[in-house]
């Protein structure tokens, strides 16, 4: 008995240090120390020797058990700590070296700066340059040579910020049009974007600040036709080749004709839908133009039977809402990135 105690403790031994995995090392346990192995048997079998020979074998096969139950514990952990991806002091920390890296979040241009490029560059292809102004004006350059004298009743439709009596936050980019005209001769042909402000309460289509897109084109000879196919190119240009546009007669102090240009809702296709309104028709309005009033043209001193020419002036925001199907003016001005990061 004694013999098979110690062939079944070396046998056992090699077991639990040839065990690859966890696996099978709980395997070798239930086989060599579980309630049925061999051992747990001997175990068993020992009240039926004689006392003497129960003290010797007994001592001997607890021993023996000790021992495996030792063996066993250092395999298990000796797995264990392999097993591991990192962690104690003596295994070094595995490295996946084709992990993808973290990417440092990055900010880029705003949409309306974007876009302003954009109209820019369009602009610029059929020869327009880009001319700037203050925005702090006073009453002459936003109003008076504009054709629109004190208590003209177009006042009343700009809410307009006073600074002092004659000076303003301009409440459109048409005063930039003045500033050029007073220092240069026809021909002219500017655009002038730039940010305007009306006292406005804010809402979805509505706000104190925004920004227009203006242009003038003074020269001899300049006609309704070539206002028409200015428009059409930048307008194809910025909503898609197959853009239609139309004209309606509409009032501006500054320019007679005027017209309201609007263009075929490109959501619905004329039918009428919540973007263009039930009333319009199925037609969005994207723009105020018109062949620049003489009064103007004698405001900076220009003949007005020499020159001819025609403004016009769109707000950003607006083309840009419904280019984007941005629903809501605010969020160009709240700065959300999960707004911002979709452009
Ligand atoms: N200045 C006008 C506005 O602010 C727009 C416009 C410009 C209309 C030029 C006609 C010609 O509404």
């Amino acid at each position: 008995m004694t013999e098979r105690l110690d062939a079944l403790e070396a046998e056992a031994a090699r077991a639990f240090e040839a065990a690859k995995d966890q696996g099978a090392l709980e395997e070798a346990r239930v086989r060599w120390l579980g309630r049925k192995s061999e051992l747990t048997g001997l175990l068993r079998g020992l009240k039926d020797l004689s006392p003497e020979q129960r003290a010797a074998v007994g001592a001997r096969a607890n021993r023996i058990r000790e021992n495996l139950e030792s063996r066993y514990e250092e395999a298990r952990s000796s797995l264990a700590s392999a097993g591991a991806p990192s962690g104690s002091a003596s295994a070094p920390a595995l490295r996946d070296v084709t992990l993808p890296g973290r990417s440092i979040p990055r900010g880029h241009e705003h949409l309306l700066s974007q876009v302003l490029r954009e109209v820019r560059e369009i602009f610029h292809g059929m020869g327009f340059a880009l001319a700037e102004g203050p925005q702090v004006e006073d009453d002459w350059h936003n109003f008076g040579a504009l054709n629109i004298p004190k208590g003209h009743p177009a006042r009343a439709a700009t809410d307009t910020f006073y600074l002092r009596p004659d000076i303003l936050l301009r409440t459109h980019t048409s005063s930039v049009q003045i500033r050029v005209m007073e220092k240069q001769q026809p021909p002219v042909r500017i655009i002038c974007p730039g940010r305007v402000y009306r006292n406005e309460a804010v809402d979805a289509t509505h706000h104190f600040e925004f920004h227009q897109l203006e242009g003038l084109y003074v020269d001899e000879n300049v006609t309704l036709g070539d206002l028409k196919g200015t428009l059409d190119r930048f307008l194809k240009s910025f909503f898609g080749p197959a853009t239609e546009m139309r004209f309606s007669p509409s009032y501006f102090p500054f320019v007679e004709p005027g017209a309201q240009v609007e263009i075929r809702c490109f959501f619905c296709g004329g039918k009428g839908c919540p973007v263009c309104g039930p009333l319009s028709g199925g037609w969005l309005e994207v723009l105020g133009a018109g062949m620049v009033h003489p009064n103007v043209f004698r405001a900076v001193s220009y003949d007005p039977e020499r020159w001819t020419g025609f403004a016009f002036g769109a707000g950003i925001e607006r083309l840009v809402m419904l280019r984007h199907g941005v629903p809501d003016l605010r969020l160009f001005y709240e700065n959300d990135v999960r707004f911002l990061h979709q452009f």
